[in-house]
């Protein structure tokens, strides 16, 4: 659906190959320092080290303390950045929506999980202007509470609380984020220049143009959408609804939310747009050292005078700005707009004969009055039909407004928290919402259920790739950018999971079906994760190494009314190397969206090679249409746990070439004496033999002594997967 982009995961093909991270920080500050070079080898760029428990940490801090000072900060004004209206609320409202408002339904990256605002690219994305000097107003209350508070998660509790500051509805707060020190590796777009350098705008309909999944704003730089319009077009309204209902969506949030989100946001504060853009210094990450950070600068004269550049807009859009209420709909209809142009030349909308007491005070002088404003995105509230009928009904229903906008923030910036285990603090919310995807508690069976079960199961005649491949299917939805997923809940008997492609449907509800005639007391999520395991083990076995695989038992199953189904359809792989899947060529090459899933779950390199060639040893490898699951399965004992696939993988007696029409996707291994064909594989196998890095992997695998380390590295990764969403467990000392 090339309108909605389609909200699916991964990133099907729309021409051209791109690399996995697109442009990185490499490539817009070449000269940047590198510190890289010290994080080689596994060491650590986190100061806190191993040991450090944030959760524990947080759960320590005095809560109402940090936010008592943190209201006192909201009036305290500081010369360097004067607070407008006396109040920094707005600002730090700002701060917390663009450290959240990152976030993509796609691959569940972005959003105000780890405290990436404080680096490139984000620090110096042209919509994050200015947000620098927000931080650095924080420092003094980040300094006192220091590992006490993250700054992932201040910047969502200071939004919070000046949000309760000014009036306005909260709905509460999850502490829980800790810090990262570096850059986080995200695809954010291929584009060679910033948003107010022109980038391309990445929703075309006249040309066939939708945006690339997993991104989610309009232009490199950006947040969400052009607030000038699309492109900077400001009388393409319905241009202007399209990007926003897009992005917005790519967010997780619907015309509802979008709506009560952005007139909420803008019942605060106003836009800054007295200086030329020219006569500001670059942005922080290019900044000269004695910057120290700081970007966007201008002279502190302006400065105090309020003369400041960030979006180029300028103005209030309520008479109000420092206090929540009504009046930012009352004028968005009570008045028809103009288009005029701000002083640093962008395009804005200016009320036709304001009266003078719905005007603005003046950001410096109480006593002076300004006309308010609206930007384009702010007039498709009204323009567009449906926006409009929102925007109407919560400009006669406060009430409405006021619970749609707390619950909508509390969305935005909780999105990507995943379960409300990982939510804590005095004021987590107690009702249960459909968006954290609950999963009732579980039980623990005895012992003896559960070895009953694994032979019952064992017995019954499905394979051990049928009970592999289901595990799995079950397992690895899991990503840990955004906590979704995962084995807990057994949603994969559920719509849209039983359904995917990549899951081979029709054997995988064979397959639940006798798990679920089997289980006895064990919920199906145990029961499937179980089964997995003691096919596991028996192929360990057959392959003359008994092992045993650990379940941690006690998972819960999640009923179809406990499930968003839709919100669902983002996670479906377009490929899962792990199962040798390709749904639909990618933008970027097949194996590096094998990469790409491997890093959701959070694996390590080798981690992802055991995987790799263990399951293609157990013949765990979705059905393809013309060679049923031979693909990548280079043995002669499928379903036996060994290290088959390296060995092969390596023997100089194959020769590889490509086959498929397309071109190179798919390969064939012939005997280099014969000629016979021996294997068929994908491009996700033989990157493993190709790469220089991966083949030193597989090298180690495939050796004479590695046989037994194979099968032990190969369990305890396929553990770690099954059991990456346990947050039930591994949170349960913080509740
Ligand atoms: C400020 C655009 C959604 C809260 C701004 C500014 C622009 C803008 C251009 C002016 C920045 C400056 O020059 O200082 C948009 C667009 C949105 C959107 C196009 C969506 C379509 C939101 C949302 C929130 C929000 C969802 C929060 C819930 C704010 C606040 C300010 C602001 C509080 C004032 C900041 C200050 O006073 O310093 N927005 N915004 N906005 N925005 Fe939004």
């Amino acid at each position: 659906d090339a309108e909605t982009g389609s909200m699916s995961g991964g990133c099907p093909f729309t021409g051209g190959v791109r690399s996995l991270l697109g442009r990185t920080n490499k490539d817009w500050w070449p000269d940047a320092l590198q510190l890289e070079i010290l994080t080689q080898e596994g060491r650590a760029a986190d100061p806190m080290g191993a040991d450090f428990d944030y959760c524990e940490a947080f759960n320590a801090v005095d809560y109402a303390a940090l936010k008592a000072d943190l209201t006192a900060l909201m009036t305290d004004s500081q010369d360097w950045w004067p607070a407008d209206y006396g109040h920094y609320g707005p600002f730090f409202i700002r701060m917390a929506w663009h450290a959240a408002g990152t976030y993509r339904t796609g691959d569940g990256r972005g959003g105000a999980g780890s405290g990436q605002q404080r680096f490139a690219p984000l620090n110096s994305w042209p919509d994050n202007g200015n947000l620098d000097k927000a931080r650095r107003l924080l420092w003094p209350i980040k300094k006192k509470y220091g590992k006490h508070i993250s700054w992932a998660d201040l910047f969502i509790l200071t939004g919070n609380v000046a949000i309760e500051s000014m009036g306005g509805p909260t709905f509460g707060f999850g502490g829980g984020r800790k810090d990262v020190f570096e850059p986080e590796n995200v695809y954010w777009g291929t584009e060679e220049l910033w948003v107010d350098q022109g980038a391309e705008t990445r929703i075309i309909p006249d040309e066939g143009k939708a945006m690339d999944n997993p991104l989610a704003a309009i232009q490199m730089g950006l947040i969400y959408v052009n607030p000038e319009g699309p492109g900077g077009n400001p009388h393409d309204a319905e241009g202007m609804a399209r990007d926003m209902r897009e992005t917005f969506a790519r967010m997780a949030m619907n015309d509802e939310e979008t709506v009560a989100l952005t007139a909420g946001g803008h019942a605060f504060g106003k836009a800054h747009g007295m200086v030329p853009p020219d006569q500001l210094s670059g942005s922080p990450e290019s900044g000269a050292l004695e910057m120290q950070g700081f970007g966007w600068a201008t002279d502190d004269d302006q400065i105090a005078k309020g003369h400041i550049t960030t979006s180029g807009i300028e103005g209030a859009w309520s008479n109000n700005p420092i206090k929540w209420g009504g009046d930012y709909f009352r004028l968005l209809f009570k008045y028809d707009y103009e288009l005029v142009q701000s002083p640093a030349g962008a395009n804005q909308w200016q009320p036709i004969n304001q009266s003078e007491e719905d005007m603005a005070p003046d950001a410096r002088d109480p006593n002076k009055k300004v006309p308010t404003m609206m930007t384009t995105a702010d007039m498709a509230l009204k323009r567009d039909p449906e926006y409009r009928k929102i925007s109407e009904r919560f400009r006669d229903d406060q009430a409405a407004l006021d619970d749609a906008f707390a619950r909508a923030w509390f969305k935005l910036c909780h999105r990507d928290m995943g379960p409300k285990a990982r939510y804590l603090g005095p004021e987590v919310p107690a009702e249960e919402l459909i968006w954290q995807d609950p999963v009732p508690a579980g039980s623990k069976p005895s012992d003896s259920d559960v070895s009953a079960f694994k032979s019952a199961i064992l017995g019954s005649g499905l394979s051990v790739s049928e009970l592999v491949k289901a595990a799995w299917a079950s397992a690895s939805t899991f990503r840990n950018s955004d906590n979704r997923g995962g084995a807990n809940g057994a949603r994969v008997r559920l719509a849209p999971q039983k359904d995917w492609a990549v899951n081979d449907p029709e054997e995988l509800g064979k397959v639940l079906a006798k798990i679920d005639s089997l289980r006895g007391n064990l919920s199906m999520a145990d029961a499937i994760v179980l089964a997995g395991a003691a096919a596991v083990e028996k192929a360990a076995k057959d392959g003359g190494f008994a092992v045993s695989v650990n379940v941690t038992t006690g998972r819960g199953d999640a009923s179809e009314e406990q499930t968003d189904a839709e919100s669902f359809e983002p996670l479906e792989p377009f490929a899962d190397g792990f199962r040798n899947y390709l749904k639909t060529k990618a933008s970027v090459k097949t194996e590096d969206m094998l990469v790409d899933r491997a890093n959701l779950l959070g694996l390590s390199i080798p981690e992802m090679t055991a995987l790799v060639g263990g399951m293609r040893a157990l013949g765990a490898v979705s059905n393809h249409a013309d060679h049923g699951s031979r693909i990548g399965v280079f043995t002669d004992r499928p379903g036996v746990l060994s290290n088959d696939f390296f060995v092969n993988l390596l023997d100089m007696g194959t020769r590889w070439k490509v086959v498929d029409e397309s071109g190179d996707e798919e390969f064939v291994g012939t005997d280099r004496a014969t000629g016979a064909e021996k294997w068929r594989a994908t491009r996700t196998d033989l990157v493993f033999g190709s790469n220089s890095q991966l083949r030193a992997i597989s090298e180690v695998y495939a050796e004479d002594t590695s046989k037994e380390k194979f099968v032990k590295d190969f369990v305890a990764a396929w553990t770690k997967v099954m059991d990456a969403d346990r947050f039930d467990l591994t949170m349960a000392k913080y509740h």
